[in-house]
């Protein structure tokens, strides 16, 4: 994402959610690694059927990950193929983004969602003592090499209603400022639809949890 934004000098807006539901504990039992079963097809439900039906918003409003597909779910955010896919989500993404004729206005602008997008809580599910403030958001972006954003959107906790309507309004308000929204990244189809969703969304993958 750093080479996007160095190579085409466009201004970044971060949006940032913040939900309970990132932290709970139910979620963060099923990403401690569990190297047990292995098998794809798990009580009748096929693990890799449903984190496709879940990908491409087939399944929504699911509230966790089928218990028969736990385990499942572990091993592909701790493996390889969780890697590989978002690499493949990147190098279209950068690919685009070279593409784009930026006006040099300061006005083309990428959005990007935070959380399991530009940074990986993986390393904090395993604890229950996580704390998602945004002080640590912050030195994590830092951390993760991310200096230069036009705007640090966070919702706070009075901020209430669907993540679809809050980011589509916090996009709405950059558009009428004059923006121009080329691109749009995020690991939930929330991030992705609404209005002034964007020239191009980019999809990262998570079949951790819903946020609708
Ligand atoms: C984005 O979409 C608008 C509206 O269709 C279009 O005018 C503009 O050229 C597009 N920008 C890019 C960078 O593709």
């Amino acid at each position: 994402m750093e080479l996007i934004i160095g190579f085409l000098h466009i201004a970044i807006a971060i949006t940032l959610l913040t939900t309970s539901q990132a932290a709970e504990p139910s979620q963060i039992r099923l990403l401690r690694p569990r190297f047990g079963s292995g098998g794809r097809r798990v009580e009748g439900l096929d693990c890799l059927s449903w984190r496709l039906a879940v990908e491409t918003n087939n399944l929504r409003s699911w509230k966790v990950v089928p218990q028969s597909c736990e385990d499942y779910v572990g091993n592909y955010m701790l493996g390889r193929q969780y890697r590989r896919d978002i690499e493949v989500v990147a190098e279209a993404a950068v690919e685009y983004a070279k593409s784009v004729q930026v006006a040099g206005d300061g006005k083309d602008l990428w959005v990007f969602d935070i959380d399991e997008t530009s940074l990986s809580n993986l390393p904090y599910y395993a604890r229950s003592d996580v704390q998602f403030g945004s002080q640590r958001r912050i030195l994590n972006l830092n951390q993760a090499g991310y200096y230069n954003w036009e705007k640090l959107i966070l919702k706070g906790e009075n901020d209430h209603g669907s993540s679809v309507d809050y980011k589509s309004q916090r996009r709405t308000e950059l558009v009428n400022e004059g923006y121009r929204i080329v691109g749009n990244i995020g690991d939930q189809w929330s991030d992705l639809i609404g209005t002034n969703v964007g020239n191009r969304t980019f999809k990262v993958p998570d079949p951790m949890y819903y946020i609708g």
